[in-house]
């Protein structure tokens, strides 16, 4: 039988809104370790994190002095058709309560909430007012709303989600406005996550340790963060020149813009708008690029407005029509370095391949 892919296990987890997904604490040091001096004296908010499961409650509260923190506040979301085993409630560390000099388990404060832990219940709310920085791997399903939600109350974050979301329009719009970034520790690859007992393994990359814990990869898992780390400062190192190879670089046919498929290649010499893959963003320095437009549906003013026959997988006529290729980017066909055409124009007979997603940049540096 055909193994499932960790995407396909995402798409699963999004479908059945399964979100019990928990964070290795490997993951959570590696990227929280780039912002020390942001966490000093600061009070810290863990909002979809049951304490006896989150292992970002355990980093903050084993390193509490360590990072020096002000306040370590955890909710417990329970979902009425959750089976989780406690009522809802509030696990706080508060710098020495009891003054005995030591931060320590006397210190923990445990309050039964009124609501139900939803990040969203007023009780949750107010905690939130209170909050410096909220460091959690919220819901998957919900990840829009989370976002929204830390913006109107104007916080600080590092939260960890799926690369995807950098295509919502509401998220990418933050990332052109250089108001939310990449964080520093995850570029590629998947990343392993807990899950409760009763998820089925299915997939290939599944495993079950000598505990007896079940742990799922993820592909495409990021960090996204408000607070700046030194790297994101780095400049892409370019040797490609558009210059004399115009032919590598083909423009689109709905879009003033040359299209790159690996970002490595990008020119470093071209002074216009440029198509590039949405993993650029891993790389991106927003004092080396400026980000132009989401080539995608629904996001940027195309220029033209084709009607286009939609071609099969072996290039065939399928008798089903589209303007603008649906929104996406395309570009003529180039039978040397493309498998078969996706859409022929009605009136020219020309045939177009067409580009999924691709994050419009400028180089601000020519
Ligand atoms: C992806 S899991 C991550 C859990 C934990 N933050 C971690 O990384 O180990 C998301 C968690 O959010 C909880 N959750 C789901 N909906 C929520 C909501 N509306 N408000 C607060 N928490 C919620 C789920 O029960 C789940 O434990």
């Amino acid at each position: 039988m055909k193994k499932k892919s960790s995407n396909a296990n995402l798409k699963t987890a999004n479908r059945a809104k399964s979100d019990e997904f928990y964070t290795q604490l490997s993951d959570i040091e590696k990227e929280l370790k780039n912002y020390k001096d942001h966490l000093k004296n600061k009070v810290i908010f863990c909002n979809c994190d049951d304490p006896e499961e989150s292992n970002f409650w355990n980093y903050f509260a084993l390193n509490f002095e360590f990072l020096g923190l002000k306040k370590l506040i955890s909710t417990h979301y329970k979902d009425a058709n959750l089976l989780t085993k406690e009522s809802p409630y509030k696990l706080e560390i508060v710098k020495d309560t009891n003054k005995d000099g030591k931060i320590n388990k006397l210190d923990t404060i445990k309050t039964p909430l009124k609501q139900d832990g939803d990040f969203r219940s007023p009780e949750c709310v107010e905690i939130l007012k209170e909050a410096d920085i909220v460091v959690t791997n919220p819901p998957f399903s919900l990840f829009r709303e989370y976002l929204a939600q830390l913006f109107e109350y104007k916080k600080k974050f590092i939260i960890i989600g799926n690369l995807n979301a950098i295509t919502y329009k509401e998220t990418f719009k933050l990332i052109k406005e250089n108001k939310i970034w990449l964080g520093q520790s995850i570029h590629s690859g998947d990343r392993e996550f807990r899950v409760p007992e009763s998820y089925p393994l299915n997939s290939a990359g599944n495993r079950i340790d000598e505990n007896g814990n079940k742990f799922i990869r993820v592909k495409g898992v990021r960090w996204f963060t408000n607070l700046d780390y030194k790297e994101r400062h780095d400049d892409l190192i370019l040797y490609k020149e558009y210059h004399g190879h115009e032919n590598e670089y083909p423009k689109y046919k709905n879009y003033d813009a040359i299209n790159v498929d690996v970002t490595k290649d990008i020119p470093v010499d071209y002074k216009g708008a440029i198509g590039v893959p949405i993993t650029f963003l891993d790389k991106y320095s927003p004092d080396q690029f400026e980000l132009v437009a989401l080539g995608i549906i629904g996001s940027i003013d195309f220029a033209s407005n084709k009607k286009m026959e939609i071609l099969d997988k072996s290039g065939a006529p399928t008798g089903k029509y589209t303007f603008n290729a649906k929104g996406t980017l395309y570009r003529l066909y180039n039978p040397l370095t493309d498998k078969t055409p996706a859409f022929k124009d009605t009136e020219t007979g020309e045939l177009y391949s067409s580009i999924y997603a691709r994050v419009i940049i400028r180089n601000r540096k020519i």
